[in-house]
């Protein structure tokens, strides 16, 4: 079991390496580039994927790491939510899904999710978040960017992880949206959300929440 664990910390650790481009790695908490008042651009909607079952790090959860972040979020702002749930089934032993995941993302894959997405034009201010999946967001996420034009919003992207921070989820977001304001990224380890409500609230609060 350690062998495994030792193995995926490589893993996470080289993906984190090899996917910077360009978007600066952090360890941990904030890594606001932009301190305007999100809070003055009206009602906030907080677009999430998150996977309950077995992972690395926390074991067996109920609830996902993201999905913590995401309920300090509506907790503190008000924001509305749509939970990104993929058709297909994540529902497997993590050493399984680990090599579904990669799968997926070698071959770009877009798998379907369900449930009907909210009217957008409500909404200025769109928090993005997700676990890291393989250096970025899951799959899943891409196909929901594919499929909603989020152009001109102020996007706030953020990540659980555990050790690539963000990723490159500011650089593929900017992709799907070049026209939007992408700004306020924040990440923080998947193992550290139960007790990191702080650390959420204060990066809330430097965007003006
Ligand atoms: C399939 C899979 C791939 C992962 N890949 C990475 C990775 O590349 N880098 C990293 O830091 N963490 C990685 N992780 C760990 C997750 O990002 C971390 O546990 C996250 O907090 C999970 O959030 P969730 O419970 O909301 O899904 C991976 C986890 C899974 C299940």
């Amino acid at each position: 079991m350690k062998g495994l664990f030792l193995a995926a910390l490589t893993l996470f650790a080289s993906v984190s390496c090899s996917a910077g481009g360009g978007s600066k790695q952090v360890n941990e908490e904030t890594a606001i580039n932009n301190t305007t008042d999100m809070k003055a651009n009206g009602k906030a909607l907080v677009i999430f994927f998150s996977h309950a079952g077995e992972n690395y790090s926390v074991g067996n959860i109920e609830v996902g790491n993201t999905k913590i972040v995401v309920d300090y979020i509506v907790e503190q702002t008000g924001a509305d939510v749509f939970e990104i749930v993929a058709e297909k089934s994540y529902d497997m032993p993590y050493s399984q899904l680990i090599k579904l995941a990669q799968d997926e993302e070698r071959n770009g894959e877009f798998p379907a999710y369900k449930g009907q997405v909210p009217d957008l034009s409500q909404y200025d201010t769109i928090f993005i978040g997700g676990p890291i999946w393989w250096g970025t967001y899951p799959r899943v996420m891409f196909t929901f960017f594919r499929d909603n034009d989020l152009n001109g919003k102020t996007i706030i992207p953020f990540t659980t992880h555990e050790g690539s921070g963000l990723g490159n989820v500011v650089s593929d977001v900017k992709k799907a949206y070049p026209n939007a304001t992408i700004t306020g990224q924040f990440s923080i380890a998947g193992h550290n959300v139960r007790s990191g409500k702080a650390t959420v609230l204060r990066w809330l609060n430097g965007l003006g929440y």
